[in-house]
């Protein structure tokens, strides 16, 4: 048995905020301009406060439970890929669980940012052919407008990042073409620095700092906003996904060409023209949505997955590939047949 994706589906937030909006509501000094040309990014939602990641992800996975011809009672595992969990602990992944009244169904997070949805989709893989679970909700959601320097002085990674949620149903197929044929993921943590946020630092105790003069606690600004060191994010999630691509096809004795879809991790158009220009691919077969939602880190791969399903471009018996690369360093691809 091969594990498949039975369905997808997605929900974003409906405040959707444009790069203007940026520069009228939150007086960050940038231009629709500067953020389209260095990214391709248009728009983002932001959902409101008091909204977690996990209502995000309940429509999203009430949806793809129904496309995928389930009951919600027929989920025996959940696992929610996400670096904006609500809380530092219990995980999204519980959260979610008792939304949609699955009480006693396990629950997981994966905590692989921009890779999680790839690094989740790798674990319900193993549980569906190992026979551990049947139907698999997987979930990648994220509410990361919580934790955006929205000033000009977090205008680097402000501009980057959007909220959403996009879920898929893994489930077991018996057909020998169809499914998740061939998955590899990989890390590099000496570049764990490069793109991370401290808040919670369990090296120290208290994990948040105290002030020495007010004896308050108090999180200094460069623990509460992500770091980035943008560049070196850019030239190794580029490098690093082409060889991804690249290897799983000599793994699966295909050509990149041969591909009808190559579905990227949306951090930035810039990263994944340039990914497509490297494997020789049209831009067809290498979507983007990242215009509308930015980076929605683990959700990214769902909702485009779900997009390009609704509008009729991914289609059964279609080779696709599925890349993305992120936080950690760590990076991952799936080749699947729809
Ligand atoms: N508006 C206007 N000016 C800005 C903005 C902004 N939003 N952000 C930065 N600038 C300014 C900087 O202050 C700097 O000004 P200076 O030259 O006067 O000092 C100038 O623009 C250039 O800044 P850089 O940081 O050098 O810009 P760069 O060309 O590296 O582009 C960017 C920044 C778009 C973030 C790019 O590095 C990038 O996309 N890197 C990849 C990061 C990424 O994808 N992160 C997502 C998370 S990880 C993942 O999902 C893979």
């Amino acid at each position: 048995m091969r594990a498949y994706i039975a369905s997808t589906a997605f929900f974003v937030p409906p405040n959707r905020v444009t790069n203007d909006d940026l520069v009228s509501q939150f007086h960050i000094d940038t231009t629709n301009d500067w953020i389209v040309q260095r990214t391709g990014i248009e728009a983002r939602h932001f959902a409101d406060d008091g909204v977690g990641p996990s209502d995000l992800a309940e429509p999203a996975a009430r949806d793809a439970i129904a496309r995928a011809g389930l009951q919600k009672d027929d989920i025996d595992m959940i696992v929610f890929a996400t670096l904006s969990p609500e809380h530092a602990f219990p995980g999204s992944g519980c959260y979610l669980q008792a939304k949609l009244g699955l009480v006693g169904v396990p629950a997981m997070d994966v905590r692989n940012q921009c890779s999680g949805f790839l690094y989740a989709l790798a674990s319900a893989k193993g549980f569906v052919e190992s026979g551990l679970a049947k139907n698999v909700l997987v979930v990648g959601g994220e509410k990361h407008s919580a934790g955006l320097d929205l000033s000009t002085a977090g205008r680097t990674v402000a501009c980057l990042f959007g909220d959403g949620a996009g879920a898929v149903v893994v489930r077991g197929t018996d057909d020998p073409e169809r499914g998740i044929r061939w998955m590899n993921l990989g890390a590099d943590g000496r570049f764990a620095d490069s793109l991370s946020q401290k808040v919670w630092d369990s090296r120290h105790r208290p994990f948040v700092k105290k002030d020495p003069e007010t004896g308050k606690h108090v999180v200094p600004a460069d623990m509460m906003w992500a770091n980035m060191d943008g560049k070196v994010v850019f030239k190794n999630a580029v490098e690093k996904m082409i060889l991804s691509v690249m290897g799983m096809c000599m793994e699966n004795g295909i050509e990149a060409t041969d591909l009808d879809l190559v579905v990227c991790h949306q951090a930035n158009m810039r990263i994944n023209e340039f990914v497509r220009d490297q494997l020789g691919l049209p831009a067809d077969k290498v979507p983007n949505n990242i215009q509308k939602y930015g980076n929605t880190t683990a959700a990214t791969i769902p909702i485009l997955l779900a997009e390009l399903e609704r509008d009729g471009r991914l289609k059964p018996g279609m080779k696709v590939a599925l890349v993305g690369f992120g936080s950690g360093f760590t990076w991952g691809s799936a080749y699947l047949v729809w």
